[in-house]
Parts: structure tokens; sequence; C-alpha cells
């Protein structure tokens, strides 16, 4: 029998590329830059399957360029690139990877927190710059993080991790999502509910985890940082369009907080030039990536394309309509 014929849109780690290797005919994007858009539309048009990034565009051009496609496993856990209603109208299977980068996710979205509270990255910039004339006793002040309170919105598996190493840190944490948690739960975490208002009010941080859908695309705009104290900090290792990043970039210029630390950006990879400030930390949507994260993440997208072409439902099936087809 035929191999089914994929295509990858990136080099993956090597096991998951061996296993992918036996039992594909797999055509692998091996540039480390992505793929053009033509150049996708391009190889994918006789492609049965694709494992692609979350840089990728699934919607109904690309879906009306690949005739043949019945499945596509996105390696991430966020799927607001692919235009699921589109696919499941073709019969295309979708599959994401959720769970396995809740806690490297969590580790660094309290790197940022705590770079940013600490001012660890100005103070490296000092030290690399040969102007560091010693200690001084205000020299690069910060905030402290233990005992203050910690606000999450979105209180899913990765919400949760973050709460969970609040703990060592003696914060009270206090939280809103679209569903409230059942109280065990918030026992578990030592997680209070709130209003999404009263969390913004109250909170020293918030630290945004939700996904990127209609209901949460801008939603922290102007009214929210007027709600928001002028000592807290914003962590956002959600998606960039979560924020309004003009209303931060003026919060930060008005002093309505005192910093924000991101790891996404309203549209990457391009970053407001306001963001570029001493008080704001940023880095390069980096929250999973950890080697062994990222090589699970590959590997979980493998299974999910072998499960699918083996006649099994892929574990991480994102529209089971599709599968029923
Ligand atoms: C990364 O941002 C992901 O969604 O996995």
């Amino acid at each position: 029998m035929d191999r089914p014929k994929i295509f990858v849109t990136h080099r993956l780690f090597e096991g998951p590329q061996a296993k992918l290797r036996e039992k594909f005919e797999a055509d692998y994007w091996s540039d480390s830059e992505r793929p053009a858009r033509a150049e996708v539309l391009r190889r994918i048009a006789d492609k049965e399957g694709l494992i692609c990034l979350l840089t990728e565009k699934i919607d109904n051009e690309l879906l009306a360029a690949a005739p043949r496609l019945r499945t596509v496993a996105n390696i991430a856990v966020g799927f607001d690139n692919i235009d699921l209603d589109a696919c499941t109208r073709r019969g295309v299977a979708v599959s994401n990877t959720p769970g396995v980068l809740d806690d490297t996710t969590a580790d660094f979205a309290w790197t940022l927190l705590m770079a940013v509270a600490r001012r660890l990255i100005e103070g490296d910039a000092l030290c690399r710059s040969g102007q560091w004339k010693g200690w001084n006793l205000d020299q690069l002040v910060g905030a402290d993080i233990w005992g203050k309170t910690l606000g999450i919105l979105g209180f899913g598996r990765i919400g949760r991790a973050v709460a969970r190493r609040a703990r060592g840190f003696n914060m009270r944490v206090i939280y809103n999502d679209a569903m409230r948690a059942p109280v065990e739960v918030e026992n578990e975490f030592r997680a209070e509910y709130m209003e999404g208002d009263a969390v913004l009010r109250e909170a020293d941080f918030v630290s945004l985890h939700v996904p990127l859908l209609p209901a949460t695309r801008g939603l922290i705009g102007p009214r929210e940082f007027g709600l928001m104290k002028p000592s807290a900090f914003l962590i956002n290792t959600s998606r960039g369009p979560v924020v309004q990043e003009a209303a931060l970039i003026a919060a930060l210029e008005q002093g309505q907080i005192a910093g924000a630390a991101l790891d996404v950006f309203e549209r990457e990879p391009q970053i407001g030039h306001g963001l570029l400030r001493p008080n704001v930390v940023l880095a390069p949507h980096l929250a999973s990536a950890s080697l062994e994260t990222r090589t699970r993440m590959a590997m979980m997208a493998v299974e999910n394309t072998i499960a699918f072409f083996e006649g099994r439902r892929p574990p991480n099936l994102l529209n089971p309509d599709a599968w029923k087809k």
C-alpha cells in the first residue's frame, strides 16, 4: 500500500521525525526560515496530511489548494490559526497538542513575572555595559513578588499550573474564567473566584491564560488598564490579540500600570515600537520552548497523524464532526 503523502512545514526533532519517516512519504520544509505562503500552497496540492506550526494559516484558500487533504496536525495547543469550521465542512480532521506544555508554559509565565518585577533585564544590560559602579541602595529597585496578589484570567490547565507555583511565594491567588472551577479545584489551588473587573482591580500581577476567541480578542483594553493598580504588572503568555497593544502602550506611557512582560504580540513577529521600554520584558513567543516539551509536542502531532491514517480517532481531535464523515 502506498504510504500517505504529507507535508511538514518545519524540521521536527529527531524522535518524531524518525517516527514519521517509518509511516509516511513526508515532504519536509527544512529551512530554518518559514516557508512562504505560495510555497505552502504549492507543496500541499497533492498531500493528504499536513503537520504545521501556529504560524501557518489554515483557511479556505489553503483548503482549496489542497483537494486531497484529510488531516491537519497543529504543533501547538492554541489553534486560532485554523478555520476549524472550514476544515469541518471539508471533512478535514484537525488536532492540536494540549496538556504537554502546561508546566513549561507556566514556568515561563513565572520567568517573565519575576524578570519584570525584579528588573532582571535592565540589570543584565547594566552588567554588560561596563557602566556598573557597584552596589547602591536604590539601584534598580523593583517590586516584591512574595506575599502579593496574583490575578489569573483564564483558569484552565495553564492558568492552574501558574496558580500552583504561587503557593511557594505565599501569594494570594484570585482568578476569573468563563466557567467557575469546582470548589475542590479552587481549594486545591487555593484560588478565589472573582468577577474579571475585581481581579484587575486587586491584582499586583495579572497573568493571561485565555485562548484567543471572538470573546477574548481585545479583552484587555483602555477600560481594563484603567482598573489596574499603577503598581501592577501585566504578564501575557496567551495570545497577543487578547491585549489591545495600542492601549497597553498608552497605559505604560501614562503610568497606568508599572510594567508588562510579554511573550506574544498582536501582529507577530512585529512588536509595537512603544513596547521597547525598560519596564517591558519581551520574549519571542517562547513559553513552551524547552527541548523536552517541544519534542513532546512534535511527537503528539505525529501520533495524531498516524492515528488518523490508521483509521483510529486522533487522540487530540478538535472537530469530531469531521471524523464522523
Ligand atoms: C503556543 O503558543 C501554543 O499554542 O502551543
